[in-house]
């Protein structure tokens, strides 16, 4: 089945999605809309045969295209989506899926209603780093997570919608949303903004589940030099997870601790070190859009579940706009529920 495909925005990202749907089998990219026509001459010199327009309606319009990818500015994701649903398109878009979670939910309901797919962008869960991890989760080899712990760094470009956490931590978020079997319950976030009238570009945030696990992320926008490392931390085994590494993005550590002795008296219990192994697994290498294309083609001609879908999306938004709350009060806590 041939599925054809109009891409709206081709700002900075929009152009790897229209790459990896070309080249992925089964799809047809056949309409790109931006709003800059500088954007369109760009996207026209690469693909002649591609239909190209300033206005996106043309493309919701046509009866030719069945499915519809958003790679706009977070603030005009809910408008795009629900028109181009309302017009009968899957919808493939962009991370965060929306500003608030009210609006994920009629995006969802949307769907829903016209048994359309909602795919999120969430693209770090199709990494093969990412989905080794979780298969390290699911088998239990990382035993009980304790923690994740994030820093998520470098000059970036300041966005003027959004602040570093729905730029960068959505990043995170969407990773822990995948492989951590239980949802936090609390969030508290800390940031600051050194560029007047914007939003947050260096933040903090704490994030509290049921069960003592505990995450940290730290983003920001204004730093020197670039970081993508994450620790994760079980009570069988340990992960590091450095996505600037070229080949062994994750190494796997046994190390850990073991309460030694009296059961009655704990508090007497010696702690004992365990330092063994560390290896680096072989890792898928396939581009994350490229995977996740295709399991968007699945979700479409299968009825496939997307492991991003709306639900994810808006978990995912939930907790950005506790957090921005929290960031409002200097790190209150926000419930969860
Ligand atoms: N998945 C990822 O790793 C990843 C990486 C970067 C950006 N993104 C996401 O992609 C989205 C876009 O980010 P970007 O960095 O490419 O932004 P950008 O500003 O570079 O590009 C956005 C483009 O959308 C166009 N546009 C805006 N409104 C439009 C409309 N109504 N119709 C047609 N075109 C319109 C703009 O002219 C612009 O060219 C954001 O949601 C962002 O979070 C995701």
């Amino acid at each position: 089945m041939e599925v054809n495909i109009g891409v709206i925005g081709y700002g900075y990202w929009g152009p790897n999605l229209v790459r990896n749907f070309s080249e992925t089998a089964g799809f047809q990219v056949v309409a790109i809309s931006d709003l800059d026509e500088q954007r369109l001459s760009v996207a026209k010199t690469r693909y002649p045969a591609i239909e190209v327009t300033t206005d996106f309606k043309t493309l919701l319009s046509d009866p030719n295209i069945d499915t519809v990818a958003i790679a706009t500015p977070v603030s005009t994701h809910f408008d795009l989506a629900l028109n181009a649903l309302k017009a009968g398109k899957h919808v493939f878009i962009e991370k965060p899926l929306t500003e608030t979670a009210e609006q994920a939910e009629q995006l969802i309901a949307e769907a829903e209603k016209r048994n359309l797919v909602l795919h999120v962008d969430h693209t770090f869960i199709y990494t093969g780093a990412v989905r080794k991890i979780r298969e390290l989760v699911d088998k239990g080899d990382l035993g009980e997570l304790y923690y994740y712990d994030s820093v998520r760094v470098n000059l970036g470009l300041f966005q003027s919608d959004v602040s570093v956490l729905w730029d960068l931590a959505v990043h995170d978020l969407s990773i822990m949303d995948y492989i951590f079997p239980l949802a936090p319950t609390a969030v508290s976030a800390t940031g600051s903004s050194h560029v007047e009238g914007r939003p947050a570009n260096i933040a903090f945030l704490s994030l509290f589940f049921e069960n003592n696990a505990i995450a940290h992320l730290h983003v920001n926008w204004l730093a020197p030099v670039k970081v993508r490392r994450t620790l994760i931390g079980g009570s069988r085994k340990m992960v590091v997870y450095d996505d600037l590494e070229p080949s062994e993005k994750i190494k796997i550590y046994d190390k850990g601790i073991t309460l030694n002795g009296n059961k009655e008296k704990l508090y007497k219990a010696l702690i004992d070190y365990r330092a063994g192994d560390m290896w680096a697994p072989r890792l898928e290498i396939s581009e994350a859009l490229r995977v996740e294309a295709q399991q968007f083609m699945r979700c479409i001609v299968e009825g496939e579940k997307s492991p991003s879908d709306g639900k994810a999306g808006m978990r995912v938004v939930r907790i950005l706009e506790a957090a921005t709350r929290s960031l409002n009060e200097r790190g209150q806590p926000v419930e969860l529920n």
